[in-house]
């Protein structure tokens, strides 16, 4: 079994001051364990700060939300696999619906930031999910089988290096209202049915998180849905309590 992801995705929020506060306070209450791995995607400006108050806590990993898939130059703004790799990152958060759908990201932007951050040896996090018209439509499945093999499509490596991959219904995020368990396990078995086909032996070792509306009331049974191997947080991690009730899931 795959030891479960907690990911705390913080958009947006939390600036160096108060990023550094909800490091110390969290680090405090939450002792390593050996039995699940901790994310924090922080907002870029807030990477150092956090890594600082983490201080040795190489049970913590640390990703950026987005990058550029360049690894230099003339791009105003952006940030790419090496510079986030040099400020502590180890993974990525590539497609993240609101990039796709606030920032009019493509699936092949999507790739090729996927294969930058496999050439930058950092771990992509691809996210995939439906709106709710496709899922209305009945084109779920779809949208999700062409991201996740869009996405993938300029690696390289997918059978010898790590990925992860988080199902995140557009329609979950943000709104209260989570898949359920059994929406949740139906998409991760056809995601697990590609990573089959497309990275081999590798898929056992590569972990797909739920995401949408994750709290601490539904976080438990959410986990523990056949195929469920983390969960990727927003709104929920922004409070040091809260997400320390989720990571305890
Ligand atoms: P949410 O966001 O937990 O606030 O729904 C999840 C995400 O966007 O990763």
């Amino acid at each position: 079994m795959i030891a479960p992801i907690f990911a705390a995705n913080w958009k947006m929020n939390n600036g160096p001051t108060t990023a550094r506060e909800f490091m110390l306070s969290f680090c405090s209450q939450y002792p390593r364990q050996n039995d699940r791995t901790i994310v924090f995607f922080p907002p870029a400006l807030s990477l150092h700060a956090v890594a600082a108050a983490m201080g040795d806590r190489r049970d913590i990993l640390l990703g950026v939300q987005n990058v550029h898939w360049e690894d230099q130059g003339a791009f105003t703004g952006e940030l790419s696999v090496p510079l986030a790799r040099d400020a502590g990152a180890r993974l990525v958060l590539v497609g993240h619906s609101e990039r796709r759908h606030v920032f009019g990201e493509t699936d092949e932007e999507c790739a090729l930031k996927c294969a930058a951050v496999e050439r930058g040896g950092l771990t992509p996090m691809l996210c995939v999910g439906e709106t709710l018209d496709e899922r209305d439509a009945g084109a779920a499945e779809d949208t999700v089988t062409r991201q996740l093999r869009a996405g993938l499509s300029r690696m390289t490596q997918l059978q010898h290096r790590p990925i992860t991959i988080a199902y995140e219904p557009v329609w979950a995020i943000g709104t209260g209202r989570n898949a359920t368990p059994e929406d949740a396990a139906a998409m991760h078995a056809v995601i697990r049915a590609q990573l089959d086909d497309l990275c081999g032996d590798r898929s056992r070792a590569t972990s797909i998180l739920y995401g949408g509306s994750v709290n601490p009331g539904n976080a438990a049974s959410l986990l523990a849905a056949p195929g469920v191997n983390g969960l990727l947080v927003g709104g929920a991690s922004l409070d040091p309590g809260t997400w320390l009730a989720i990571t305890r899931a």
